[in-house]
């Protein structure tokens, strides 16, 4: 006979981020631009000013490299008024030495946008975010979860890496990317999505390394795939280079 339930299953609760939250909430890494749980509980909320600076700066940029700027420059301009007003060339003076300048260029037109055209105050969706100058797909999904708690997929290198394990993706990168997105989408936690963003990039810088992950401290480890196969390092997957043909030439003088 069939078996029945007599009873409504119990909803299946969401493993992955309740224990990746209780994870983070011990362990988070204390960053300037970051309320932490504890600040948060005392009702402290992220100002999107701080969270969209920081994302830009964090572009192709290590956190350890990016900690005195951010501090520089929020102590300059606190606010995205201050900034929106200031000299380009004190804003390029300002970030000498982190690279990629067109990301500093895009930051004083994106401010003018946001106090000309939105009245002082980043729009707190995906959307909204997108069409500003500087903010792609990346930046306005993490700016969307950490500052207004939108529960948008968030990933950049390490949540790829995190994920990929998780779930032994074999697909190479970048075609797995979408395979990627679909899946932090599935795990994400709807109540805290700021958090479990944040959460993620925490477990892949410190945890869910490249080389040597410390899967024994990792609270993923249960549900770990590429863990229960013993392979976590092969993942992810590049896709192999292509050969560079060899080039030959003559220089005469
Ligand atoms: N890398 C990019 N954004 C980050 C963030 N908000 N926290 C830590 N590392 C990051």
């Amino acid at each position: 006979m069939p078996f029945r339930h007599s009873q409504p299953m119990p909803q299946s609760r969401n493993m992955i981020a309740e224990r990746l939250l209780a994870w983070y909430d011990r362990h988070h890494r204390d960053l300037p631009w970051r309320v932490t749980p504890a600040q948060q509980r005392s009702g402290a909320t992220a100002d999107p000013y701080r969270v969209w600076l920081s994302e830009i700066m964090l572009q192709q940029t290590t956190v350890e490299a990016v900690k005195p700027y951010f501090r520089d420059f929020t102590a300059r301009w606190p606010t995205v008024a201050a900034l929106a007003g200031s000299a380009s060339d004190d804003i390029m003076k300002a970030w000498a030495g982190l690279g990629y300048y067109s990301r500093a260029r895009n930051l004083r037109k994106c401010a003018d946008v946001v106090a000309a055209e939105h009245g002082g105050a980043f729009p707190d969706h995906y959307d909204g975010l997108l069409s500003l100058p500087g903010i792609g797909p990346y930046t306005a999904a993490a700016i969307a979860a950490i500052a207004f708690n939108r529960p948008e997929p968030v990933v950049d290198g390490n949540v790829e890496r995190v994920v990929s394990r998780l779930e032994r993706i074999e697909t190479p990168l970048p075609a797995a990317k979408p395979e990627i997105r679909a899946a932090v989408a599935r795990m994400l936690s709807t109540e805290r999505p700021g958090d479990f963003a944040q959460a993620m990039m925490d477990l892949g810088a410190t945890i869910c390394t490249p080389r040597w992950p410390a899967c024994i401290l990792c609270p993923l480890k249960d549900g770990c795939a590429a863990l229960a196969a013993g392979d976590p390092e092969l993942f992810p997957v590049k896709a192999a280079k292509k050969a560079r043909p060899t080039r030959r030439g003559r220089a005469f003088w």
